[in-house]
């Protein structure tokens, strides 16, 4: 069986096995017959996902942004749950799956806002057996998968567990486990922001907003089309907005300054709703930026908020900042399991880590220590309300 992180994010869906990460935009799309295939830079595998689950066929991603008339590329939570969620993960996780193995165990997340009500929906959608059918240059191929488990965090904590937790899933910075800290977690529609104190969830502190990447690309839109009368989509903005310019028939379109300074008007929206949500919460030990959306915006808001500010690494994608640590969290709890199998395990482990799918307001508590030789116990409290 294989540990595997998957985000299922508004602009993104991610996974991460350890080694390996994919990532593509969240777009499904009707599969349409393409008759011709000139052979030229056709891409990889991630370019040109056609899959066919439960009789339905669809393009994902860059596939489906090109070839598919009909696209799905929603920022309605509900929409994106019910009509796409479960393809764009299922399409992720078969890319894992191999002679060698077809079993996973997940850690996946879910908005704050969005969290108790839609946990159980999402862990019945992936949990069981699933077949993906792949249309690949040489033709289909079934892949059978069976996901055992499906553990849901509230999004932020992926990067909380990703901060303080090595790839084995050890505790690796004490003090971060022991310390009251902000989370804001950037993505393309959402904000999530949250406060753990000594890995606790603080309802108080904790809220997803509407002011993701999104919002930048729909003033750039707009502005486009005032000046070219074309509507741009939002999910092909992400490269003219990196390069800085648009090219639209034919005519060239500067965006470096008009982007710089949306972000820096989003920067100060998040800021504002930041000192608005943690107005009683000012003895946090740091702040930590994390979502694809920190990549633009971290170097403005670390010069604008007053107090610390840390990111996870500037090295690895930004993107994949909460899904590694999906994948961290998978790992330890696999660590508290077999310790608890070993003789006299259990006295390492305070309480029972197994998930509890549950109805709860804290999701896990564990105990973690962080060294086999070490025995000192820190209770993680990673929880949804
Ligand atoms: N290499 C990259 N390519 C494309 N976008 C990038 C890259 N690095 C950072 N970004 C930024 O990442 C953002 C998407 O971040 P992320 O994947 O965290 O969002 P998401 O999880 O899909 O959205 P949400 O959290 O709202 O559901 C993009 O809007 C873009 O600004
Ligand atoms: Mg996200």
């Amino acid at each position: 069986m294989e540990y595997l992180g998957v985000d299922v994010g508004f602009g993104y869906t991610k996974a991460f096995d350890g080694e390996r990460s994919v990532i593509f935009k969240s777009i499904t799309g009707d599969a349409t017959d393409i008759q011709f295939q000139s052979g030229f830079s056709e891409g990889g595998e991630l370019e040109n996902l056609h899959v066919e689950i439960n009789g339905k066929q669809f393009y994902i991603g860059d596939m489906a942004e090109k070839q598919s008339s009909v696209r799905e590329f929603t920022l309605e939570q509900n929409t994106l749950l019910e009509n796409s969620a479960k393809v764009l993960a299922l399409t992720a996780i078969s890319m894992f799956c191999n002679k060698s193995n077809r079993e996973f165990s997940l850690v996946t997340g879910l908005p704050i806002r969005y969290f108790k009500q839609y946990r159980s929906r999402f862990q019945e959608m992936l949990e069981g057996g699933h077949t993906i059918k792949f249309f690949g240059p040489s033709g289909p191929e079934e892949r059978n998968i069976e996901i055992r488990k499906v553990r849901v965090l509230p999004q932020p904590f992926g990067s909380v567990f990703n901060l303080m937790m090595n790839n084995h899933g050890r505790i690796v910075d004490k003090d971060v486990a022991r310390q009251k800290f902000g989370v804001i977690d950037i993505g393309f529609r959402t904000t999530d922001y949250t406060i753990t104190d000594r890995l606790r969830y603080i309802e108080r502190g904790s809220r997803t907003t509407d002011t993701g990447i999104s919002k930048a690309f729909s003033l750039i839109s707009r502005k486009i089309q005032e000046q070219s009368g074309v509507n741009v989509e939002l999910y092909r903005l992400f490269d003219p907005v990196k390069n800085g310019s648009i090219r639209i028939r034919g005519k060239e379109f500067g965006l470096a300054e008009l982007r710089d300074e949306v972000m820096r008007q989003l920067a100060t929206a998040i800021i504002s709703d930041m000192e608005r949500l943690w107005v009683e919460d000012w003895d946090l030990e740091f702040i930590l930026l994390s979502g694809g959306g920190s990549a633009d915006l971290a170097p403005i808001l670390e010069k604008i908020i007053e107090g610390t500010t840390r990111v996870v690494s500037t090295e690895t994608d930004m993107r994949l900042t909460n899904v590694i640590g999906y994948l961290k969290y998978a790992k330890y709890i696999d660590l508290m399991e077999k310790r608890r199998q070993m003789p006299g395990g259990e006295s390492l482990s305070t309480s029972d880590s197994d998930g509890k799918s549950g109805e709860d307001s804290s999701t896990d508590t564990e105990a973690a220590d962080t060294e086999a030789a070490d025995t000192e116990t820190v209770d993680t409290e990673a929880a949804g309300s």
